[in-house]
C-alpha cells in the first residue's frame, strides 16, 4: 500500500506545478477522484486489521483535507494571475489628456440668413418656402417668361432627366406659389437655394436667394426703395450705406431695376427688383387693377461676403473647416 505522505508530497508537488485551472482539475482527479489514489487507499481500508482502522482512517481524511486546501489556494492564484494579467491587457491610462468633443456652429451663409430673416420679420414680412426642383410653368411660364428667353437655355438652366423638371433658377416661383394660395395683403420673403450653370469668383452653380413680395392695394416702387435701403442699413448697420437702382428688365416685373450698393468704393449688384408685372398678377387671379405690390431677389451669399469681407464666393461651398471655423 502506497504511503499516505508519499501521495499528499507528490499530490502538492503536481498543484503547484500547474498553471491551468482545466488542468489542474484533472490532476486533482488523479488523487481525489472516484479512482484516485487516495480514495484507492480508503476502499481498501477493510482489509486492515480492526486495530488499525481508525488511526490509518484518520491519517487519509487528514491527508485528503490538506489536498483539498492545496487545491484551493491553486485555484485562486491561477485565477488571481489571470485577473492581473486581463488588467494589465486592458489598463487605461487615466493620466493620458482627453480629446474632447469639438463644438459646432452655424455655416456663414446660415447666420447670414438668419440675421436677413431676422430684420424682414422686424418690418412685419412673413417667412415662406417653396421646392426646389420645379416646373417650367413656375419658374417662368407663370412669371411671364416668353417661350424663347434665353434664361430658359440648357446653357443657363439645370434641367432633370425627364426634361419636364429642372432645379430652380431663382426664388421667383415662390411669389406664384405663394399668391395662389393666398390673398392679398400678401408681405413675404422666401430664401432658399437656387441653380444656374454658372461659376466664378462671384458667381457658384448653387447660390442662395432671398425672395421678396408685398402686394397691397397702395404699394408703390417709393415702398420697394425703402424697405430695401433700410434692411439695406440695418444688415450692415452703417449709415453710410449707399443704394442705387439701376434701370433693368426683368419679365415679370415693370418698371425693373438692378439694385447696387456701395460703402464708398465701387458699386456692388445684390439683387434685382421691380413692381409685379400684372401679367404675373393675372396668371394667380388677382385683380391688378385694384392691388399692386413689388418683388426683389437678392443675393445673401453677396452680402455674407461684403459682411465677412471674403472675396471668393465660392469658398463657402468648399467646406474647408479651416474656412468655415473663423466664422464661429
Ligand atoms: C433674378 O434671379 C430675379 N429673380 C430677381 C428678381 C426677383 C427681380 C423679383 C425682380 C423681382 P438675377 O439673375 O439678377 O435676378 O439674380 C439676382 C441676384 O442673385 C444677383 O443680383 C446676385 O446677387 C445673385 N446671383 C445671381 N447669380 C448668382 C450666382 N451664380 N452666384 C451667386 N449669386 C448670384
Amino acid at each position: 500500500m502506497q504511503d499516505v505522505d508519499a501521495i499528499v508530497k507528490e499530490a502538492l508537488a503536481a498543484f503547484a506545478g500547474i498553471d491551468d485551472a482545466d488542468q489542474l482539475e484533472q490532476v486533482k482527479a488523479r488523487y481525489l477522484g472516484k479512482s484516485g489514489l487516495l480514495t484507492g487507499l480508503l476502499k481498501r481500508l477493510g482489509k486492515l486489521p480492526a486495530a488499525e482502522r481508525p488511526a490509518y482512517g484518520s491519517r487519509i481524511n487528514a491527508a485528503k483535507e490538506s489536498l483539498e486546501a492545496a487545491l484551493n489556494e491553486r485555484r485562486e492564484s491561477i485565477q488571481a494571475r489571470k485577473l492581473d494579467a486581463r488588467l494589465k491587457e486592458e489598463a487605461l491610462d487615466v493620466t493620458l489628456p482627453g480629446r474632447g468633443l469639438g463644438s459646432g456652429g452655424l455655416h456663414p451663409v446660415s447666420r447670414t440668413l438668419e440675421r436677413i430673416e431676422t430684420l424682414f420679420r422686424s418690418m412685419g414680412f412673413e417667412v415662406a418656402d417653396g421646392p426646389e426642383i420645379e416646373t417650367d410653368y413656375y419658374n417662368f411660364t407663370a412669371l411671364n417668361q416668353p417661350e424663347n428667353h434665353p434664361a430658359r437655355s440648357m446653357h443657363d438652366t439645370f434641367y432633370l432627366a425627364d426634361g419636364r423638371h429642372l432645379l430652380r433658377t431663382h426664388t421667383s416661383p415662390i411669389q406664384i406659389r405663394y399668391m395662389e394660395s393666398h390673398h392679398p395683403p400678401v408681405k413675404i420673403i422666401a430664401p432658399g437655394r437656387v441653380y444656374r450653370v454658372d461659376s466664378d469668383a462671384t458667381h457658384s452653380p448653387m447660390f442662395h436667394q432671398i425672395e421678396g413680395l408685398w402686394v397691397d392695394e397702395h404699394i408703390t416702387l417709393a415702398d420697394l426703395k425703402g424697405v430695401l435701403a433700410e434692411f439695406l442699413r440695418l444688415f450692415f448697420e452703417r449709415d453710410d450705406l449707399k443704394v442705387r437702382f439701376r434701370p433693368s428688365f426683368f419679365p415679370f416685373t415693370e418698371p425693373s431695376a438692378e439694385i447696387d450698393m456701395s460703402f464708398g468704393e465701387g458699386w456692388l449688384e445684390m439683387g434685382g427688383a421691380g413692381m409685379v408685372h400684372p401679367n404675373v398678377l393675372k396668371n394667380v387671379n388677382i385683380d391688378s387693377e385694384k392691388y399692386q405690390g413689388f418683388a426683389f431677389g437678392l443675393g445673401p451669399d453677396r452680402l455674407a461676403m461684403l459682411r465677412y469681407g471674403v472675396d471668393d464666393l465660392r469658398l463657402f461651398f468648399e467646406n474647408d473647416l479651416r474656412f468655415l471655423k473663423q466664422f464661429n
